[in-house]
């Protein structure tokens, strides 16, 4: 594992979804109030971007742009059957750096 410093904590507005790299990986960053998340970008189902879907912040999901699957941002879990998750990723903030461990 690997920690990866993205940026600074007002560069992650609330709300906002974004795709970093990190090492080869593409990962998916949301930030919701002041709590962040991180993701795998690849939906599992066709891999469409899951950081171009549309973040209901409050139930913390994000659903996937092309067809809707609901993915819930607190354990990675399809809300539809908790048998399919995301592969999720610790990030942090440490000094007004959000660092992400992949
Ligand atoms: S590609 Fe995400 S639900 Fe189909």
């Amino acid at each position: 594992m690997t920690e990866f410093v993205i940026g600074a904590v007002a560069d992650f507005p609330d709300g906002c979804s974004t795709a970093v790299q990190a090492g080869k990986r593409t990962i998916a960053v949301f930030r919701v109030k002041d709590e962040f998340y991180a993701v795998n970008n690849a939906c599992p189902h066709k891999g469409a971007s899951l950081c171009e879907g549309e973040v209901v912040a409050g139930e913390l999901i994000v659903r996937c742009p092309w067809h809707h699957w609901n993915w819930k941002l607190s354990d990675g879990t399809l809300e539809a059957d908790s048998r399919q998750a995301l592969r999720r990723y610790q990030i942090f903030v440490q000094q007004n750096e959000v660092i992400l461990v992949a």
